[in-house]
């Protein structure tokens, strides 16, 4: 399908940069386009022996030749990104829109040492939240007017919607998870702004009506950093034991960690109209699992675990990710009636 949208389904850290660049591949994408808050992302891609830890460039840049454009409601911090085109040797494909507003080291410092953002919210201290405040009070710089990013500037809402008209493949690349919306997710213990479906979208310039699915990305279990709420949470020796333990990309801090919820991914397909359903990690909670490309050769325990969320749920899991590298995944896509609800 032309238009894609990927959005995280928890608390971030679902595993989003490896279901996305796996696509990215697949689909032969001929736009990835970045939508969400900005550099408080982590996302992770493994590809061709390589590890790359993304926090402004959209993780489809793996497909050779495809544009990598960042949307316009995409908060740009220069030298990350500069970094970034540098690392993944994207520079001459990689477009930012002029109107991509500009975190500065003031930003950062204030995100660092308010306490209420430090040590109430626990944000990622990336300054983030402090340049979505200048921006809505309409004093943030935009990239349009900082020279080094003068070569990069493209009209990304143009771009896009002609690539769709074209019948062009795009992937929307959707940042953070939806429990961490400013609106929808657990306020105060949110980051600064909504970052469902329809927010990705907004933030690139497409509407409503250009997108044919929308993937939810859920991991076999449930991370998150920083304080609010934690349905059944587990003690971190516990999360140790199992081997769910895990660090934080862009903090380095420890995720906080608690089984999966039905009733959470039934708000998270709700909240973002999800027809398709990308489960991660599985090779995590079932060790016998690992690089398992297909299905039927899963064990009967780990398809019980899937077909459980399907029903439940009632939209299809359509790939599974069984170990870190782009291709460790069993698709299933061609497989299912994606817009068909499943029953019991
Ligand atoms: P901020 O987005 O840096 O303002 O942080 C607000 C809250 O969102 C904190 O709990 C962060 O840990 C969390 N957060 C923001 N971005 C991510 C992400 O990409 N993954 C996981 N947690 C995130
Ligand atoms: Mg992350």
């Amino acid at each position: 399908m032309p238009c894609k949208v990927v959005v995280g389904g928890f608390w971030g850290d679902e595993g989003k940069g490896k279901i996305i660049s796996y696509l990215a591949l697949r689909d032969k994408v001929h736009i990835g386009v970045r939508g969400g808050v900005g550099p408080n992302a982590g996302h992770t891609v493994q590809f061709e022996g390589k590890s790359y830890k993304l926090r402004m460039l959209p993780s489809t840049f793996v497909k050779e030749k495809s544009r990598v454009l960042i949307g316009a409601g995409v908060l740009v911090n220069p030298s990350i990104f500069l970094e970034e085109v540098e690392l993944t040797g994207c520079r001459g494909r990689v477009g930012l829109d002029p109107n991509c507003a500009i975190i500065e080291e003031k930003h950062v410092k204030k995100d660092k040492t308010s306490p209420h953002l430090s040590k109430n919210i626990g944000t990622t201290g990336t300054g983030t939240g402090p340049c979505n405040v200048d921006r809505v009070r309409r004093i943030a710089k935009i990239a349009k007017e900082v020279p080094e990013l003068q070569d990069f500037l493209v009209d990304v809402a143009s771009e896009v919607n002609k690539a769709l008209d074209e019948g062009k493949n795009v992937l929307v690349e959707g940042t953070q998870g939806t429990f961490l919306s400013l609106y929808h997710g657990t306020y105060p213990y949110c980051t600064s702004k909504d970052v469902t479906a329809s927010s990705i979208c907004a933030d690139v310039g497409i509407g409503p009506r250009r997108v044919d699915d929308v993937l939810v990305v859920f991991k076999s279990y449930i991370t998150r950093v920083g304080q609010g709420p934690l349905p059944g949470e587990i003690p971190w020796d516990e999360a140790e034991r199992l081997g769910w333990a895990e660090v934080a990309t862009v903090t380095g801090r420890k995720r906080r960690v608690a089984p999966f919820n039905v009733e959470l991914a039934k708000k998270a397909v709700m909240l973002n109209s999800a027809n398709q359903i990308a489960i991660t990690k599985l090779d995590v909670i079932y060790p016998s699992c690992r690089g398992i490309r297909k299905y039927t050769d899963l064990p009967e325990e780990a398809k019980g675990f899937i077909k459980n969320i399907e029903v439940s749920v009632g939209v299809p899991v359509t790939l599974i990710g069984t170990g870190p590298e782009t291709y460790d995944i069993i698709d299933l896509e061609k497989t299912k009636r994606v817009s068909a609800v499943i029953k019991t």
